[in-house]
């Protein structure tokens, strides 16, 4: 925000001309809400708007170009990385009220959505139709397809149906001087210039806002049914995701969680999981002879790997459940132990799948050497790695062990080839890991954000604009380190 008092006012006062008072906010109790999201981080924006359509938003743009006032878009707020969190203050842009789904064309085999759109409701209209947008990410219900495109998310299917990059096919961006362009079409093929909607994928709100989304669909297919294998060594279930991959066999995912996981979702939710070393729930998709077939082979696969028990299941109640199970080891990882909470620090890494058996354990190991609790999960089908580290969020010495392993595990993941983050993206949490993967391409990167966005207004401060640690500007007011959120400590209750 700019730091006079009148430009601030002024900055008030416009919005209020574009958007009206009611779709507006300053009061304190917002301000603190609209400073998180699902990361460690939290900030205090000065102001939150809601726009409800494309001229809005450009209209809010040009005032902040004009004043030179930081713009974060947010969607649903289930960014792990801080992507939502206002780093320089400024206007929080909430667009989930831009949710209407234009059309469905699926003669044409496409839909247009505004940003706001929820991916499960989505994903319910698509369904009267025989259709989908397959991606699957963990949030679906929550989370909004402009936060999707803008992270490039994915989730459990992305090995078979890929990631929302391969359903773009055009946007509306306002960019950050208020233009409004469209890019991409509404065809399924295009060769004309430059893929800016590719540029967009995955710009984390730093370039421009999307305000209108063109997605290509995906048939649903007839029949699915999962797999779930138990194996006494999380190597062996790590070799058994390769093994089904180089069969050749399209598995639909495979996810793998290892015993912290399984301790927790069973500890917390009660769902029974077998108690073992690691699991893999296999899924398989498609024409029901083909599943049937799949199913054999997957079994036969998981046996030969070493799995000491195998469950198959075409019953859509089962598979729901064991989804369920799954889906539950977040929240559960969070209740593992009264002192912890679970942080996504080293979060969602992806390695080449034959790599797994040796990322996994790895991570095991520098669990162990740093002193800290790590739950390992994930999309291990697509080679993507959840780890989930358990931290005491008042005290220094566990975020900075933490912190530690967090790039101990990093030098690993790039030893093997992988990337630092398969689906959820940057923002400030990956910054300076990603600053490593992708050394030689940061100065490209700056040259187009300095082109589209001279007077850096678009969500500032980061990805490649990121300088400092990861631990910092924490949502957990009892941390004292370097760059945490650090109210003072009440009278006698210091624990440090
Ligand atoms: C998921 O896989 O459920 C999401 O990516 C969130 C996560 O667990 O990190
Ligand atoms: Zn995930």
């Amino acid at each position: 925000m700019p730091s006079s008092v009148a430009m601030k006012k002024a900055v008030i006062e416009g919005l209020k001309g574009i958007v009206g008072e009611e779709r507006m906010s300053t009061k304190t109790a917002d301000l603190y809400v609209y400073g998180f999201d699902a990361s460690i981080h939290h900030k205090t924006p000065d102001v939150v708007v809601r726009p409800l359509n494309t001229h809005e938003v450009s209209e809010i743009v040009k005032l902040a170009n004009m004043t030179r006032t930081p713009v974060i878009p947010r969607g649903a707020g289930t960014a792990m990385c801080g992507h939502t969190v206002p780093l320089k203050g400024g206007i929080i842009m909430d667009l989930t009220g831009m949710n209407k789904i234009k059309a469905i064309r699926v003669e044409d085999l496409y839909c247009v959505v505004e940003p706001g759109v929820v991916y499960d409701k989505l994903n319910a209209e698509l369904g009267k139709k025989g259709f989908w947008f397959p991606t699957t990410p963990g949030s679906g219900e929550a989370c909004t397809i402009g936060g999707m495109v803008v992270t490039n998310a994915s989730g459990m299917r992305a090995i078979k149906y890929g990631a929302t990059r391969d359903y773009v096919l055009g946007l509306e961006v306002v960019l950050p001087n208020g233009d409004i362009i469209h890019t991409g079409t509404r065809t399924l093929k295009n060769s004309s210039g430059y893929q800016l909607d590719r540029l967009m994928v995955g710009s984390e709100g730093t370039l421009g806002i999307v305000t209108e989304v063109t997605l290509k669909l995906a048939f649903k297919p007839r029949a699915s049914a999962m797999t779930l294998a138990a194996f006494n060594s999380l190597a062996d279930a790590g070799r058994c995701v390769s093994s089904i991959i180089a069969r050749p066999l399209m598995p639909s995912a495979i996810e793998i969680m290892d015993s912290v996981c399984i301790k927790a979702v069973n500890k917390c939710m009660n769902v029974g999981l077998p108690d073992v070393e690691a699991i893999c729930m296999i899924e398989v998709d498609g024409h029901p002879t083909a599943v049937d077939d799949e199913l054999k082979i997957v079994e036969e696969i998981a046996r030969q790997c070493g799995a000491v028990t195998t469950e198959a299941s075409k019953d859509k109640k089962r598979i729901d459940y064991w989804t369920y199970a799954r889906k539950a080891i977040m929240p559960s990882l969070s209740r593992y132990g009264e002192k912890f909470v679970s942080v996504a620090l080293a979060d969602d890494m992806s390695v080449p799948i034959s790599t797994i058996p040796e990322a996994v354990v790895a991570f095991q190991k520098i669990a162990e050497r740093n002193g800290v609790i790590i739950g390992t999960y994930g999309h291990s089908a697509d080679g993507n790695l959840h780890t989930k580290m358990l931290v005491e969020p008042g005290s220094d010495d566990s975020w900075r062990r933490g912190e530690k392993a967090v790039g101990e595990i990093y030098d690993k993941v790039l030893e093997l080839g992988g990337t630092v983050t398969g689906e959820h993206g940057v923002s400030i949490t990956k910054a300076p890991y990603m600053k490593k993967e992708r050394a030689d391409s940061i100065a490209a990167m700056r040259a187009i954000k300095k082109a589209l966005d001279p007077k850096n207004i678009m969500n500032p401060g980061k990805m490649f604009d990121w300088e400092g640690n990861i631990i910092a500007h924490l949502r957990y007011p009892a941390f004292t380190g370097t760059g945490g959120c650090m109210p003072p400590s009440e009278p006698g209750k210091d624990e440090h």
